[in-house]
């Protein structure tokens, strides 16, 4: 068997490592970032850059990063060398419908569905930082063809703890982003609740503990606001085509949450903020709101200071922020004077 993991990314490269260990010697990974391609070269990884070396592949695994249209999965598609009877899994989140205009576009090409290929949509749902392999978690798969749905099960039966068949493809499609959508909702309803809480002097934490006392309800903690790249990219994947005046007011209230600490905290101030990452425990600035709420508050007139148990000063300074250990913790020397604020960032509100 000849397998190809098309999109050498977060999903896509530690996929490509799990493949590697089961079935030595026959994965192949491609990307289009040359630097990426390069890099994993150098790490001894069987990787290229050049679509056209890529002859005989019977499994597409293919995780690129989907773009606001899926124009990269297409990219992909275009340029792949597709086999007669080969397996093609789109493992990537798509905005719903996109597996439609991914069947009519091989079906373009002169494929029969289920006759002389077969295409199946196997989401990912990796949760990096709990999952200890990208194939830990029960997987969901579509397709258009009961020939198809044969196929990806013959695959992927073996590697993954459980296979969540569904007769319709736009289900599965659908599966991945409501999971994200869910999570934002919930986020948003917290962020909600936590303001409510602080206006009326309640304890947000005492709120979690008694709600969370019953195990069919979780009621989440706060951060900054809904970041990471996943969330708020599904929402509008889904709000694209689901009008819902819940997901418009999530959205809303995501928001008005930042503004909020922002007007708190005013102008004028000296502000020590407290974790920067998009999400505690993953090393990664990309779509972090803690990014976005240390330039909404510098906007406002106030000197930022940050600091990030994951990132060392010269980091934090190399990314154009002003890491607080180089003023000597200048903040909390001063934090019992008025014009300085610390905020922590699942107590945003809370600052004295
Ligand atoms: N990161 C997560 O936690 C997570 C979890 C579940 C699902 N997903 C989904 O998995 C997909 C990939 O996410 P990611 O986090 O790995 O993205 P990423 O940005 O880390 O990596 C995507 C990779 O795809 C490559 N790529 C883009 N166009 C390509 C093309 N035409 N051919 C080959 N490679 C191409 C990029 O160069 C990049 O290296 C997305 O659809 C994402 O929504 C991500």
């Amino acid at each position: 068997m000849k397998i190809c993991v098309v999109g050498l990314g977060n999903i896509g490269f530690n996929l490509f490592a799990h493949l590697c260990h089961k079935f030595p010697g026959e994965i192949i990974g491609v990307d289009v970032n040359e630097t990426r391609v390069k890099e994993l070269r150098s790490q001894g990884y069987r990787v290229t850059a050049d679509y056209r070396a890529l002859t005989g592949i019977d499994v597409w695994l293919m995780a690129p990063s989907t773009g606001n249209q899926g124009q990269n999965l297409f990219a992909a598609l275009e340029q792949m060398i597709i086999r007669p009877g080969s397996l093609i899994s789109i493992e990537s989140t798509l905005p719903p419908g996109t597996m439609s205009r991914v069947s009519e576009f091989l079906e373009g090409k002169g494929f029969i569905l289920g006759t002389d290929l077969f295409l199946i949509h196997v989401p990912h749902r990796v949760m990096f930082g709990v999952d200890k392999t990208v194939c830990d978690t029960p997987r969901v798969m579509g397709a258009f063809t009961r020939a198809c749905l044969e196929k990806g099960r013959q695959f992927y039966d073996p590697l993954v703890p459980l296979l969540v068949e569904v007769s319709d493809i736009r289900v599965a499609e659908l599966s991945k982003v409501v999971e994200n959508v869910k999570r934002y909702v919930d986020v948003a309803f917290a962020q909600e609740i936590y303001g409510y809480c602080v206006d009326q002097g309640m304890d947000y934490d005492d709120l979690r503990l008694a709600v969370n006392s019953k195990n069919n309800v979780e009621l989440l903690a706060t951060d900054w606001g809904i970041g990471g790249e996943c969330l708020p990219k599904d929402m509008s994947f889904l709000r694209t085509v689901c009008n819902s005046i819940l997901l418009e007011g999530a959205e809303q209230a995501d928001r008005n949450y930042r503004d909020r600490i922002v007007n708190q905290v005013g102008s004028g101030k000296q502000v020590l903020v407290r974790g920067l990452s998009y999400k505690t425990g993953v090393k990664d600035l990309k779509h972090s709101r803690g990014v976005d709420l240390v330039r909404a508050l510098e906007a406002a007139g106030n000197t930022v200071w940050v600091e990030d148990p994951l990132f060392t000063s010269d980091e934090l300074s190399g990314s154009g922020f002003s890491p607080n250990d180089v003023v000597d913790q200048r903040i909390e020397k001063q934090s019992k004077e008025k014009d300085s604020v610390v905020l922590d960032r699942q107590k945003a509100l809370n600052f004295q």
